[in-house]
């Protein structure tokens, strides 16, 4: 993944690929807007896969921000491979370092995947590699778990399989249903996504997650401002 340089400012550009309300890339736009991360983001566009009668309401809420949105309706397609052909020139339109899939409900092909190489990050709600796929907040409470929580981790052809770079962790209460864990999960993907971008866009830590299997967690390891605290030896 490049960083472009700019003026001894890096500046990692992002697109948002999106299927729904949007709230975490509504979450990533205001910790960017608010200055809120110790490091340089530029959100350039965000891009659903709704179809074009029924937009995905993050595109509106985007839009009123001020940021490009655009639509790859995929009725509009014959098969997949048009699908994403038409996906990817959309994305490669806006040059982005990398793309930030956030409640982007679409299995992507291995092929579509390979392309973007190590530029392709997704948010997952659970703490990974516990429960890849849907339902993770009911299967969560249904195996008795303790806690639960969020993963942000790098995409590869296998579903919610590639390398995790980061989770926050969220204790599961009596009396959780799979929607109470849902919004107290969400809560801390607002603040896990945004922060984990932030320490994408730091060349060191993303070196360091190229060669080490270990992930950071927030609050022990890094803070809302994507800032490595003192103590990251801790397993
Ligand atoms: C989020 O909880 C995200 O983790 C999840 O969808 C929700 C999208 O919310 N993603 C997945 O389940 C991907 N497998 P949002 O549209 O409000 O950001």
């Amino acid at each position: 993944m490049s960083v472009t340089d700019t003026n001894d400012v890096q500046t990692l550009s992002i697109v948002i690929l999106i299927s729904g309300r949007g709230s975490n890339a509504l979450a990533i736009l205001d910790a960017i807007e608010q200055n809120r991360l110790c490091a340089s983001l530029q959100m350039r566009a965000v891009i659903a896969d709704s179809r074009i009668d029924q937009p995905a309401a993050g595109l509106a809420r985007m839009a009123e921000r001020g940021i490009d949105t655009a639509l790859v309706d995929p009725s509009a397609y014959s098969d997949r491979t048009g699908f994403e052909q038409a996906l990817a020139e959309v994305i490669n339109s806006f040059e982005p370092d990398l793309i930030v899939l956030a409640g982007f409900m679409r299995v992507l092909s291995a092929a579509f995947v390979e392309q973007f190489e190590q530029r392709i990050v997704n948010i997952h709600p659970s703490l990974l590699p516990n429960y890849r796929g849907l339902h993770t907040h009911q299967r969560a409470l249904d195996a008795d778990d303790k806690k639960h929580g969020a993963s942000v981790h790098w995409v590869t052809a296998e579903l919610d399989a590639g390398p995790v770079i980061a989770q926050a962790e969220v204790p599961i209460e009596p009396g959780d249903t799979a929607d109470t864990l849902a919004a107290r999960v969400l809560i801390q993907e607002h603040r896990l996504y945004p922060s984990s971008l932030a320490l994408l866009a730091q060349t060191t830590v993303l070196r360091q997650y190229d060669t080490t299997p270990k992930h950071l967690l927030l609050d022990r390891d890094f803070d809302d401002a994507g800032r490595l605290l003192a103590d990251t030896d801790c397993n």
